[in-house]
């Protein structure tokens, strides 16, 4: 059997477009410092939106952590929704899981939007017994957690058989997985279509209140705003003393991949992840002759040796033991930054420096989700998780209904695209009705003519992507949003949407 390389397999599967360093001064509205998924994703929503957008990345974009990841996008976060509402309350805890959910639906609409070849795929999630230790078992914790997840509109549920690994888990509806890297390379072809800058080897050196600048390779590029999104962030125009106590707030961790080749279909197409502490987590990056399943874990505090060979090791033993035979082709490692109460930190942290870190294992979803918010931030709008993920926090309100006080936020009036549907079978719907299902991951507008034939349709409204609903007495679809209406076949009756409901993905 071969060695493995020890490169990221995201790395050698794919190619970004170069760009040149810094060499003379320059202005702009925004300077975005790091060219990774948080970078380029805030670089592009505000390009979009009519800022001049400068990007200085220090080294090559994508080649860090955005490289180093296993690329799940989740909206389940490393704390179990217990855990959150027993710290925030149940209000909070809902708000951080839709902040997850809303950053993947970005992921999609970018994708769609830009056309974007990166292998989006909308997948089930599965929590489950531990993958080595059959003594450690949290599924007492399974009943709990679907309950909450039902409470809070959730798409959640128990099942007694997971695929491939067996034993109880959790299913969770919408999640998804994609190539980091080859979304990236679309993302930073559209920043550039929308007239953003991008340089390559341009380290932010140093940096200026006033005037507000920041210098890279000798250069003074001039801004109003700046968004730092390193990961781990530099300090900007923060005080060192300020820098300094932000710091201690931040745990850094290193988290081990191993990737290898099996037969297609050997494992499910989905997110998995089991119930250890490290916790493993599991995912297939299919191919036309072969699936590369992705295996992580064995996380320790950066710098707290353990042998690296040894963390290996584990993680593909663990692997081997799922799927004997395996060929493992891969090795890579990543960093995680987690911080004390489980929740990122992402808004401004001084005077016109927005910052986003402590994503905690869900760097893809918070690292969107933080240009997301520095666009909303920068355009004065209102964003539905700015108190929760305030980098100052100290307490949270109690008090604070996110899904009332935000419900004109383009995330929630989707979100019903991601709550339960009525069911998931065709047969569910009986002679005369329509209802919404689950239908290969997708809701599906499915209406049963009293002769028994269906017609079936993407629930998602053609307007502005909100969840129709079946009005009983009219026999139509009707779009709670703005008041579209469909006929039971999906054409329009009445606008504004203008074209009708579309095909199911395949
Ligand atoms: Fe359906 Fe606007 S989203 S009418």
């Amino acid at each position: 059997m071969n060695k493995p390389t020890t490169a990221s397999y995201w790395i050698q599967s794919s190619s970004l477009p170069r760009f040149p360093r810094v060499v003379s001064d320059g202005t702009a509205d925004v300077i975005v410092i790091g060219g990774g998924i948080t970078g380029l994703t805030t670089a592009y929503l505000l390009a979009k939106a009519g800022r001049s957008v400068i990007v200085l990345e220090r080294d090559r974009l994508a080649q860090n952590d955005t490289a180093h990841t296993s690329a799940h996008l989740t909206m389940v976060t490393d704390a179990t929704l217990s855990e959150l509402t027993a710290r925030f309350g149940e209000n909070h805890a809902q708000a951080v899981w839709h902040a997850g959910l809303a950053a993947i639906a970005q992921v999609d609409e970018i994708a769609r939007a830009e056309s974007i070849a990166c292998d989006f795929t909308w997948v089930p999630g599965y929590v489950h017994r531990g993958l080595t230790s059959d003594t450690v078992d949290a599924t007492n914790l399974f009943p709990r957690e679907v309950q909450l997840a039902s409470k809070m509109d959730f798409d959640v549920s128990l099942i007694e058989e997971v695929p491939l690994i067996g034993g109880r888990g959790l299913r969770f509806e919408h999640q998804a997985r994609f190539h980091p890297r080859k979304y990236l390379a679309g993302l930073v072809r559209a920043v550039v279509r929308h007239g953003g800058k991008v340089y390559e080897h341009s380290a932010a050196e140093a940096f200026s209140a006033k005037p507000f600048t920041v210098t890279s390779n000798s250069c003074t590029l001039s801004c109003s705003e700046m968004v730092i999104a390193t990961h781990d962030p530099l300090v900007g125009n923060a005080s060192a003393a300020a820098a300094a106590f932000f710091q201690t707030k931040l745990a850094l961790y290193t988290s081990y991949v191993v990737a290898g080749r099996v037969n297609k279909s050997t494992v499910p197409d989905a997110l998995m992840w089991d119930t250890e502490q490290p916790y493993h987590y599991l995912r297939i990056d299919p191919h036309r002759d072969y699936d590369l399943v992705v295996l992580g874990g064995a996380d320790h505090k950066t710098g707290q040796s353990r042998d690296t060979r040894e963390c290996y090791r584990e993680i593909e033993h663990a692997l081997v033991r799922l799927l004997p035979g395996i060929e493992v082709t891969h090795h890579w490692s990543g960093q995680v930054i987690a911080t004390s109460d489980g929740l990122p930190y992402i808004g401004r942290n001084t005077d016109h420096q927005f910052v986003g870190t402590g994503f905690s294992g869900n760097g893809l979803t918070f690292g969107t989700l933080t240009a997301m918010m520095a666009a909303d931030d920068l355009a004065g709008r209102k964003n539905p998780w700015t108190e929760l993920f305030d980098p100052g926090r100290t307490t949270l309100s109690a008090a604070w209904d996110y899904v009332k006080e935000n419900k004109d936020y383009p995330f929630y009036l989707i979100r019903d695209r991601f709550a339960g549907t009525e069911g998931r079978s065709l047969a569910d719907v009986p002679p005369g009705e329509g209802k919404v299902l689950t239908l290969s991951g997708s809701p599906a507008a499915v209406y049963r003519a009293d002769d028994g034939s269906t017609s079936v349709h993407s629930a998602v409204c053609s307007h502005m992507g909100c969840l129709v609903g079946w009005n009983r007495a009219e026999r139509t679809w009707d779009c709670p949003c703005h008041g579209s209406r469909f006929t039971p076949d999906g054409d329009v009756i009445s606008g504004p949407a203008e074209s009708p409901l579309g095909k199911l993905p395949d």
